[in-house]
């Protein structure tokens, strides 16, 4: 039976660029408080014609350029995210129209920041049962319309942006070896974000405090070093891959110390870990994408070589995958 595999990438970032200088202007921080924290310089601020959607579409528009797949071929349209610009109808239907795939059915997916790694692993279940299916697995998040810009402990770390990739049936070895995804709802409450107030008046939380996402920190940075870690071997042990034999690693791009801490426990070297955290700040859903669109045109991935994925977002949500490329 043919893998799922990744037959072409794409990325669409705002042209805005935020700096932690600028940053320092809006609220109480510096540049250098957010570099050794976060390892974040810098983040997309997404303006007019820039919604969610339109960079989702754009992403996509380059990675089907790389496959040499058209609209018409795609079957199957998923995006990864929270934060479209409509509720209704999804991003996904969104995107279908602005690229005129027109064969295809389409759905979001909201895992938060594992929303891209979850949605890869329902397109490879969808390629397993048909492997001349195309399918278009897209992050897109426009976090700034979310971020409460008066919350220093929240607005340095995210940003915008959109990444994509066309995949289908693989040839020989190449493709999904396997993944694991894990959830734990009951602790929603420490990376959450409210929805636009409800308009049935008896329906509106009394602690509603805006449409901002909202975090406890240094519980998430926990969580997350150890959830991420847990995922990548927990994948690596149920597909038998010895971790020295990974090629390169394509993180949700969080924080630059959760991205540290993934190499001493793990056994893989700090080169093969992806990072552009620095570039983009953290983009959610986006951000693994955007990665693997950077390295693969950079020419870090060869054909032959192992990539492993790993995520963890809201939820919380997290897992990993491992990929022939
Ligand atoms: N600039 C300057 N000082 C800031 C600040 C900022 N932007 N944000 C918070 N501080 C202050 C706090 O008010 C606190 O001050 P106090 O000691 O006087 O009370 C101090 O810095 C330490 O705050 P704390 O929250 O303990 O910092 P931290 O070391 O945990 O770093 C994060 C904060 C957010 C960078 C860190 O917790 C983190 O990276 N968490 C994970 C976030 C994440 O990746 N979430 C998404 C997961 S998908």
């Amino acid at each position: 039976m043919k893998r799922a595999a990744i037959l072409g990438t794409g990325s669409c970032l705002p042209k805005r660029t935020l700096t932690n200088a600028e940053l320092e202007k809006m609220v109480e921080t510096s540049d250098e408080w957010i570099t050794v924290r976060t390892g974040i310089k810098e983040r997309r601020i997404a303006g007019a014609g820039e919604e969610t959607s339109k960079l989702a579409s754009g992403a996509a528009r380059k990675a089907m350029a790389m496959a040499g797949v058209g609209a018409e071929e795609i079957g199957l349209i998923i995006v990864g995210t929270m934060t479209c610009e409509k509720v209704m109808p999804s991003c996904a239907c969104l995107v279908q129209k602005e690229i005129g795939a027109v064969n295809a059915f389409a759905l979001d997916i909201n895992a938060a920041c594992s929303g891209f790694l979850y949605g890869m692993d329902v397109a490879e279940k969808y390629i397993k049962a048909d492997p001349a299916l195309k399918v278009l697995v897209i992050g897109a998040e426009n976090l700034s319309a979310r971020t409460n810009w008066e919350d220093r402990s929240t607005c340095i770390l995210f940003g915008d942006g959109a990444g994509a990739v066309v995949m289908g049936g693989g040839e020989g070895e190449r493709g999904i070896l396997g993944s694991r995804l894990f959830a734990d709802g009951s602790l929603w409450h420490l990376l959450h974000m409210d929805a636009a107030p409800s308009l049935n008046p008896d329906l509106v939380p009394v602690d509603y405090h805006g449409p901002f996402i909202r975090m406890a920190g240094q519980e998430v940075f926990k969580y997350a070093v150890r959830a991420m870690q847990d995922g990548v071997v927990k994948v690596l042990a149920q597909e038998d891959v010895a971790p020295e034999s990974v090629k390169l690693v394509i993180p949700h791009q969080a924080n630059i110390r959760i991205l540290n801490s993934l190499t001493g426990r793990l056994g893989i070297s700090a080169e093969k870990i992806y990072i552009n955290v620095h570039k983009y700040g953290n983009t959610s859903a986006a951000s693994m994408p955007i990665a693997l669109d950077e390295a693969n045109r950079e020419g870090r991935l060869q054909p032959g070589d192992l990539v492993l994925f790993c995520a963890f977002g809201g939820g919380f949500t997290w897992g990993a995958a491992v990929m022939r490329w």
